[in-house]
């Protein structure tokens, strides 16, 4: 197995690292039948061998019809066929989401009661005790986010969860999660990509107080991903000059733009991963992130 020289970024401020490109494992069951297990394999080694060691899921990934597991089930599987060694990877989930499988709509429960379960439950399925990450998937509006951030905290003082991060959080949430959790908050995961922009103010805050920034949807999201490089884009012009993709240059760009950066793109075909982990050996000049910023 060939690893990669893939570069690795902080995950929090203790001095652990992890790959600069994660893989985000959403897209591996997003769509009923869209992989079986052996492609879902082949991508997951593929990532492994590239040598990410950051892989995203939650407790309500799957098909339309609702989760309830089944992407976690199916990450774990992947991983747990690979022949080398996962000592240096880490699988963060996600709680705090609720589907209702008649309609497929989503919602939030921030409740202590829910997120309770909801952790004991992705500690089965993952059979990972504690869980390496355990994110607070989204603001619960119908109660104070300390009341969720302080179930997390139970949750880590019991030593059910090793780090936590939260995720869809603004300034004000982050600040009041990095109060509340000190040193057990590691990292926020956000929407971030060339056309959702608004992430900066959150980036700047995780660069503050040493937290990693998990860039969710670095290519628009999965409907959105293939036409990233369409109609005359800055991404398609740069990646020219560089002999890269756009999708590529996507993940270059927010690599370069802070150092707490850590994009998770999705994927379901091996291909996807290996351009997606070679974007972070590339160099991207001034010129370049100007006409990528404008
Ligand atoms: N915290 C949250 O609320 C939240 C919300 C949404 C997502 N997420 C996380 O973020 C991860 C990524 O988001 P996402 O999957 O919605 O969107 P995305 O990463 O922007 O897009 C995924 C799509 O990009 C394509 N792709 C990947 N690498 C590519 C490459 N190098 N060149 C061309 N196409 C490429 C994939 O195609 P193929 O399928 O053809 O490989 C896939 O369909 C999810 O898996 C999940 O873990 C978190």
């Amino acid at each position: 197995v060939t690893v990669t020289g893939l570069a690795r970024r902080p995950l929090g401020a203790a001095g652990e690292t992890i790959s600069a490109i994660g893989l985000g494992a959403m897209t591996l069951t997003q769509v009923a039948g869209a992989t079986d297990a052996d492609q879902r394999r082949r991508v997951v080694h593929t990532a492994l061998e590239m040598g990410v060691t950051y892989f995203d899921t939650a407790d309500v990934y799957g098909p339309a019809g609702g989760g309830d597991g089944v992407n976690e089930l199916a990450l774990m599987e992947a991983l747990r066929a690979w022949s080398g060694s996962l000592d240096d990877v880490i699988v963060g989930t996600k709680g705090g989401h609720l589907r209702f499988p008649e309609t497929d709509t989503w919602w939030v429960d921030g409740s202590p009661r829910h997120l309770r379960q909801a952790c004991i439950a992705s500690i089965r399925r993952l059979g990972l005790d504690p869980l390496p990450l355990y994110q607070h998937h989204r603001p619960d509006p119908q109660l104070p986010y300390e009341e969720s951030i302080g179930a997390l905290r139970d949750l880590y003082d019991e030593g059910m969860i090793r780090r936590v991060g939260i995720s869809n959080a603004n300034v004000e949430q982050i600040r009041s999660a990095h109060s509340i959790l000190g040193p057990a908050l590691v990292s926020v995961q956000n929407e971030f990509s060339p056309s959702v922009r608004s992430a900066a103010a959150g980036v700047a805050e995780c660069e503050a107080l040493g937290l990693t920034f998990m860039s969710w949807g670095p290519f628009g999201g999965m409907r959105q991903a293939k036409s990233l490089g369409e109609g005359g884009s800055a991404f398609a012009a740069v990646a020219q000059r560089h002999g890269a993709t756009p999708h590529q240059i996507a993940l270059a760009w927010q690599l370069h733009l802070s150092p707490v950066i850590v994009p998770i793109p999705g994927a379901s075909r091996p291909e996807s991963v290996r351009d997606s982990a070679a974007a972070a050996a590339i160099r991207l000049t001034d010129d370049d992130m100007a006409e990528l910023d404008r």
